[in-house]
């Protein structure tokens, strides 16, 4: 992590389309406004920001000469130097030394920003492991023979790992074996995973899971249905890691409320492949809670982001019609647009329009959950003695057991089941009578990691 404690942030505006990153309907200025967000988060003070149209990228230096040397020159005038310069694009790793080198100080492509942020951010052991096997995978792609001329060649024959061996190969043999390391250490932690969901299979909840742009509000809706007090800041990717707390519905359902890492757009291919497992938990989701800034001025464009991201990791939800759509931040929208908002969301299966902060719509976006989660299935509840066996064997198979409690002298469940199969159990198992004690006590073995 740098410390970084002040940043000037750069954002290249390509008039080539065909050079202008994915995402590019969104105007340049609020493109900066978005980088300088990202950057607050590594360097708190931001010396200045600007947008540097670029008419034709140059290999070399990606801004043309006169550009670089006005930056250089503003940069020598400042008070204070900043400790880094922000390029908000992709550079590659020419572009990146030359830059350094004319500039004279550090700078950060828009990937090594999100790693740093992602890097800072990651709370459990996968996702430390996945953000440094990401940034060994950018790292490796920026060794460059940069110094061919004074390469450090030790002499030799030139056999692999012996003398002969230039740094260059070095220090990418060095990388490669700390990612193959890296990747054996994923391996074992996704094992322990599996086994935790394989466990949480055998109480099965369904589980709902949070998406959206980073700083839509997930977190603090996460907090506000689960009542649990967790991290909600005013940063970018305060979530990195997915979190799970029980959500308790008006129905008596329980289901597993799970928070994700934040979207944003032009996510570096690296992150994309390594975070691919902390998504995994969307694509198996029974219901997607699409939260979205309705007061966002770029609210349209964020959704395209967050709709191709999922459609990329074949979240075949989308077909499936799984997603419901959270408007959220209402409370910041003048009452027109707002009360044009609450009357589409009355509408069946139209989404919900919520703020999260002062709790607005929670109920009605609780009761739609309820209602996407039952998906036509009724609701029975039964007292069954010790000899009952087969009958609860029986309710595992063909049902859903929301809930399970045993106070001795029987066992209470509440299983969602196929309408047919609730009337079938009647007729197989009569003597199994029906749960006149509702039991709504809070689910075990299902809380926050
Ligand atoms: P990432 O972790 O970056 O993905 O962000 P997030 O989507 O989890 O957002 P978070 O809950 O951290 O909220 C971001 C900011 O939006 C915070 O400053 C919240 O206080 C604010 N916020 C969240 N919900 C609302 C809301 O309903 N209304 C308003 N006005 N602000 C909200």
């Amino acid at each position: 992590m740098t410390a970084a404690g002040s940043a000037w942030v750069l954002h290249p505006e390509f008039r080539d389309e065909a050079a202008a990153p994915d995402g590019a309907a969104r105007g340049p200025e609020r493109r900066l406004d978005e980088a300088v967000a990202l950057t607050r988060a590594v360097a708190p003070e931001i010396g200045a920001a600007e947008i540097l149209p670029v008419r034709r990228a140059r290999p070399a230096t990606l801004f043309g000469s006169g550009q670089l040397a006005a930056v250089a020159e503003r940069l020598d005038d400042a008070a204070r130097r900043p400790d880094v310069i922000v390029v908000n694009a992709a550079l590659t790793a020419v572009q990146h030394r030359n830059l350094e080198r004319t500039l004279k100080v550090k700078a950060l492509d828009r990937t090594a920003l999100i790693l740093e942020i992602f890097g800072a951010r990651a709370r459990t052991r996968e996702g430390r492991l996945q953000v440094e096997l990401a940034a060994l995978s950018y790292q490796r792609s920026r060794l460059v023979r940069s110094w061919t001329h004074l390469e450090r060649q030790r002499g030799g024959l030139g056999f692999v790992g012996g003398p002969g061996e230039s740094q260059l190969e070095v220090d990418r043999r060095r990388i490669d074996e700390r990612i193959v390391r890296l990747k054996r250490g994923l391996e074992a932690v996704r094992r322990t995973r599996g086994m935790h969901r394989a466990a949480r299979r055998r109480v099965p909840y369904p589980v709902v899971v949070l998406v959206g742009y980073t700083n839509a509000g997930k977190s603090t809706l996460f907090n506000r249905l689960t009542g649990a007090g967790a991290v909600a800041e005013d940063r970018l990717f305060a979530t990195l890691d997915p979190t799970m707390r029980a959500l308790a519905l008006e129905s008596g359902r329980v289901a597993i409320l799970s928070d994700t890492v934040g979207f944003v757009s032009d996510l570096p291919t690296e992150l994309i492949a390594a975070f691919r497992a902390t998504l995994e938990e969307v694509v198996e989701a029974d219901l997607i809670l699409h939260v979205r800034d309705a007061a966002h001025p770029d609210s349209r464009a964020q959704n395209a982001d967050v709709q191709k991201t999922l459609a990329d990791l074949g979240a075949a939800a989308l077909a499936e019609g799984r997603i419901v759509e959270v408007c959220n931040k209402i409370d910041a929208l003048a009452p027109e647009t707002r009360a044009a908002l609450e009357r589409r969301a009355a509408g069946e299966n139209a989404g919900v329009a919520v703020s999260a902060l002062e709790g607005a719509g929670l109920g009605a976006l609780r009761r739609c959950i309820d209602r996407r989660l039952a998906g036509g299935r009724a609701i029975g509840e039964f007292a069954l003695r010790a000899a009952d066996g087969a009958a609860l064997a029986w309710l595992y198979r063909r049902g859903q057991v929301l809930d399970r409690a045993d106070d001795g002298e029987s066992i209470h469940v509440r299983v969602a089941l196929d309408p047919a199969d609730l009337a079938r159990f009647g007729t197989r198992f009569p003597a199994v009578r029906e749960d006149a004690s509702r039991n709504r006590r809070p689910p075990a073995g299902v809380s926050s990691p």
